[in-house]
């Protein structure tokens, strides 16, 4: 196995620019030919010397420079021209490779789903295509001819002609290789048409496999809207004559941002009522913002090396959040972002795999579409925003895309732009795109003589390869309510520089309740000493939703840490005031279900290592059902009442309004069972119209331990229809009793429909069971062995998942010696399995370093 790793230090520019691809590929699932022509010339701005193109898996069968063949052999990576071969003029380099997509597992380079040829090439996919420098800094011009018997034939940019079995697309954008698509299928399309702010008449389709048809138009409906937001918000338009969207069943990812063709795993694409939740509605809405977001963030500008990877996606991410925000409520999604934030990054950046939000080494550049890229990469971007102010990100932006449009750019680049947009030093910012790990932050209060005083002091952990860090900016925002809830001091922002800083409030008449961290400014861990009745305070008081909502959110971890590690009764305090909040009319109904989601098994195991204890999974289980059936109890007589209020009138609609009232009804329906072991969700179940309603009441059965009949009629009646298995396989796996799980397992992963080729139903069930929190840690070992039995299975087929999903076991160091030692004897294993893969190798090796 190498594990060599590419390193930021060493980028150097390509040899030769490339200025022009044609491509012919002559499409068979066992014999693909695919013809390159590479229009090259030498790189002024480059080194110099071979020229070293990438190929992988590739038989060669011709080669060519300048129609004069060549002798070459390719070696495992790719095929060296040698510098004396090469003109010192531009000059075409021909290749003729041979590729088998049907037996292409991987799903990376030119594969097959459901009998259609798809293509997925970010980040490295290209190079099991053809011979080709397959880096995002060379960037050429498209033209592609397929050849092929289906009926529709895509590829990216304009259509320019077509015949029977062959059609022929150009791309007028420079490109880099990993946003090639291609498609071939018998598909049909839902269209429709967009006109663009200055009047470009665009095509747009959805394209599906027959029978699908009918199950496109949210995602149309998202891509619309999304189209008309970036024109209004970042003044973006769309810049070419059609817009593909194709839906395919076998994806690794969610979805991908090919130039004109985007290409989507079919659940973010395909939804009914009957088939699709309320949270998948939202989904396909954020995700098809994203990918056609990238169409500017990503695709006009690119990213110089993968290392620069947060480049596209922080920034996408960051505007994708804004659109659903601006889309459904802002409140609302904050709290769904920042629940995210912590489950994945807080977890990653605590843990053997924490890594910066741009590393400098990677062995395996799959392994970094992570949370950190992602999700801490979109924080970044927003504390940015909130330190230069709205007018300061509008002229910055506005001077990236008109400065860096058609480049491949770094991050020195997207800070460059702030800075000379605002004047603003981004030196000691530019920390959190170079250091890993949480930063926490400790606040003391001081109030004497009218001035109060708020003491904030930064520390940075460390994290695997830096030991030591320096002091962060963090924005953290501020408001003061008076002792009778009003506000007396507005969202301010405190800029953090110092690792100790003092910030002052004077003029004041009484002593303030500090709302700290408004909108969560800065993803950082806020240590505070707060009173319980401070909390409820806020959580009735504070203006700032996100706060309001995080002082509950505070006040039920502390009721249930005391209550795992203690043996604490609920608190009293505790339930009356989260009672006010589920009962309380005049707030979002979307906002009390989130108020009464109780904190995870995985949050609470993360929270009690934090502060010193060693979590023990089974109290956890044990103690958070416990509180679950205390709320149950407190809310016993307003449940019926309150479940009633929130009937939704008329047709389903995947709105935020509609989604909101569905949330804290089944919130409702599962503090119910609580009551009477799940005898109104049987009710539920029987009269449930959509899917949002009838997966609710199915956990909830489950939960209580019923739902056998109801697991029946679901399969019965969904046995085809793959996306809604996905769910009736997932559901089970999630609320199966701790003991239970591994044997649940068992017996659904022994079923013919359990495709583990197919990354849904693999995550459905692999995925669920690292996510069963108190099933996966039973002390039995039981959970580690099942998931690395699956890990050793897929990894030969499909390594770039398998080495997703052994992040399950990242969190090892929180728990007790006997469970450490079956966890890494478990990644032991799977790092002496002869023939693994670069990618769990790599993942494996750095959670045992
Ligand atoms: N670039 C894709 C996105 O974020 C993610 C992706 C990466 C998809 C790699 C497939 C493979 O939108
Ligand atoms: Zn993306």
């Amino acid at each position: 196995m190498t594990q060599t790793p590419v390193k930021l230090v060493d980028y150097q520019p390509f040899s030769h620019v490339l200025n022009r691809v044609e491509l012919t590929f002559r499409l068979a699932p066992q014999a693909t030919r695919v013809l390159a022509r590479l229009h090259l010339a030498p790189n002024p701005a480059g080194p110099g010397g071979d020229l070293r193109l990438d190929g992988e898996g590739l038989r060669l069968i011709a080669l060519a420079l300048d129609g004069v063949a060549l002798e070459a052999t390719p070696d495992a990576t790719g095929l060296t021209i040698a510098a004396q071969a090469l003109p010192d003029a531009p000059f075409v380099l021909e290749s003729e490779v041979e590729i088998a997509p049907e037996g292409n597992t991987a799903l990376e380079g030119l594969y097959m789903s459901g009998g259609m040829y798809c293509t997925q090439c970010e980040a490295e996919g290209f190079r099991k295509i053809t011979f080709y420098p397959d880096r995002p800094d060379v960037m050429a011009r498209f033209d592609v001819r397929i050849e092929s018997e289906m009926p529709v034939l895509l590829s990216n940019g304009n259509p320019v002609a077509a015949g029977p079995g062959w059609a022929e697309w150009h791309d007028p954008w420079p490109k880099p290789a990993y946003l090639f698509a291609l498609v071939a299928g018998d598909l049909v399309a839902h269209s429709a048409s967009f006109t663009t702010a200055s009047g470009r008449e665009v095509a747009l389709n959805i394209w599906v496999r027959q029978g699908d048809e009918g199950r496109c138009a949210y995602a149309m409906d998202s891509l619309i809207r999304s189209m008309r937001w970036d024109e209004q918000v970042y003044g973006r338009e769309y810049d070419l004559d059609v817009f593909n969207i194709v839906a395919v069943d076998d994806f690794n990812m969610g979805a991908m941002e090919n130039k004109g063709l985007n290409i989507f795993n079919s659940k973010l694409v395909l939804a009914t009522p009957e088939t699709a939740t309320d949270t998948d509605y939202e989904r396909i809405e954020a995700v098809i913002a994203h990918e056609y977001f990238h169409n500017w963030t990503g695709n006009r500008i690119t990213c110089r090396d993968w290392f620069q990877l947060c480049l596209k996606e922080g920034l996408t991410v960051f505007r994708d959040q804004q659109f659903s925000g601006d889309m459904r409520s802002h409140a609302v999604k904050r709290i769904e972002d920042v629940l995210a934030l912590r489950a994945r990054q807080f977890r990653e950046d605590g843990g053997p795999l924490a890594h910066a939000v741009r590393p400098d080494a990677y062995v395996e550049i799959n392994n970094f579409y992570t949370a950190t890229i992602y999700e801490k990469g979109a924080e970044v971007i927003g504390m940015l925003k909130a330190l230069v102010g709205e007018a300061g990100y509008k002229a910055a932006l506005d001077l990236y895309f008109d400065r860096h449009d058609g480049q491949a750019a770094t991050i020195e680049d997207w800070l460059r732009v702030f800075e000379d947009a605002t004047g603003r030093d981004l030196t000691q910012f530019k920390r959190w795109y170079t250091e890993a790990g949480t930063p926490r932050v400790k606040v003391t209060e001081d109030w004497a003589e009218g001035v109060f005083t708020l003491t904030l002091q930064q520390e940075l952990p460390p994290t695997p390869g830096q030991p030591d860090k320096g002091a962060k900016v963090i924005p953290v925002a501020v408001g003061l309510l008076n002792p009778n809830g009003d506000e007396v001091v507005p969202t301010t922002v405190l800029e953090l520089v110092e690792p100790v800083q003092s910030f002052r409030f004077e003029g004041l008449a009484a002593r303030p309740v500090a709302s700290i961290l408004r909108g969560f400014s800065a993803p950082v861990v806020l240590e505070r000493n707060v009173s319980a009745q401070e909390r409820a305070f806020l959580l009735a008081h504070d203006t700032d939703p996100f706060n309001k909502w995080e002082a509950g959110r505070a006040l039920a971890k502390d009721v249930l840490a005391r209550m795992i590690v203690e043996g604490a009764e609920v608190s009293r305090d505790w339930l009356a005031a989260l009672a006010r909040v589920a009962l309380d009319e005049s707030l979002d109904p979307a906002f009390r279900a989130l108020a009464l989601r109780l904190p995870g098994e995985d949050d609470m195991a993360a929270t009690l290592h934090d502060a010193g204890h060693v979590p023990d999974p089974a109290r956890i289980h044990a103690a958070r059902r416990a509180m679950a059936g205390a709320l149950a109890q407190e809310l016993a007589g307003a449940l019926p009442g309150l479940m009633a209020g929130l009937a939704v009138q008329g047709p389903f609609a995947p709105d935020a309004a509609q989604a909101g009232k569905r949330a804290l009804r089944n919130a409702g329906l599962a503090l119910l069972s609580r009551l009477d072991g799940g005898a109104a969700a049987e009710a539920a179940y029987a009269q449930a119209d959509n899917m949002t309603d009838s997966l609710a009441a199915l956990a909830v059965l489950l939960e209580a331990g019923r739902g056998a009949a109801e697991l029946a009629g679901f399969e019965a009646r969904w046995a085809g229809e793959r996306l809604v298995m996905d769910k009736w396989f997932m559901v089970q796996v999630l609320h199966a009793a701790p003991q239970d799980l591994a044997s649940v397992v068992e017996r659904l992963t022994t079923r013919a429909d359990f495709d583990w080729k197919n990354p849904n139903r693999f995550r459905a069930v692999i995925g669920a069971l690292a996510a069963n929190h108190a099933g996966f840690h039973h002390a039995s070992g039981a959970g580690y062995r099942l998931l690395a039995d699956w890990l050793l299975r897929l990894d030969p087929k499909n390594p770039q998942t398998a080495a997703r999903m052994s992040t399950a076991f990242e969190t090892w160091p929180r728990y007790d010696a006997d469970r450490q030692a079956l966890i890494r004897a478990e990644l032991e294993r799977i790092m002496a399995a002869p023939g693994l893969s670069r990618d769990l190798g790599e993942m494996a090796g750095r959670m045992l370093a």
